[in-house]
């Protein structure tokens, strides 16, 4: 059994962060979780848009702040939500997004955490400067035995 370790990447660009996630989409399977943590501006919607061009979506995405969640039809379903207007896994559960099939990614990711299970993919990205981030992946539970690392270039 293969396991992945947490591990992150620096990036420079809004495009390597676009890119980074463009690389994460072939690794991703009905079903999956993806959490984003990162404070406002830190790039997690850009890394969704990212995600879902991967994914085939032509749609541009955009931060699902005041709509709380969007979703869009790629080669999987992407439902793109944001957890700091969901009022916690109650309204999640209530959305149906837990069993909803395709790739769920949620914004501010960490207010969920505790209750969804633990089988989902924590992405962090920290501010190093104006324009360049730490990206940490942290696989959970069964996303440790897969090669998440494949996303690196
Ligand atoms: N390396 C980088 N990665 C991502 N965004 C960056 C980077 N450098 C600068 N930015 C800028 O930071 C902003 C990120 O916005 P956004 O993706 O909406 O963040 P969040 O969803 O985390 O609030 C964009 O304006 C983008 O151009
Ligand atoms: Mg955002």
């Amino acid at each position: 059994m293969n396991t992945c370790a947490p591990f992150s990447i620096t990036v420079d660009s809004p495009k390597a962060t676009f890119a980074l996630g463009r690389r994460l989409a072939p690794l991703l399977t009905d079903g999956d979780v993806v959490l984003l943590n990162g404070r406002l501006g830190a790039g997690k919607t850009l890394f969704v848009g990212g995600i879902a061009e991967g994914l085939g979506i032509t749609e541009a995405v955009t931060s699902p702040t005041f709509v709380i969640v969007k979703q869009y039809e790629g080669f999987l379903r992407l439902t793109h939500a944001d957890a700091y207007r969901l009022g916690g896994t109650a309204e999640l559960a209530d959305l149906d997004l837990l069993d909803n099939p395709g790739v769920l990614v949620v914004e501010w990711g960490e207010a969920i955490e505790p209750s969804i299970g633990p089988d989902h993919l924590t992405i962090r990205i920290d501010h190093l400067s104006e324009t360049s981030r730490a990206i940490v992946f942290e696989p959970r539970g069964t996303w440790q035995t897969r090669e998440i690392d494949r996303v690196l270039p």
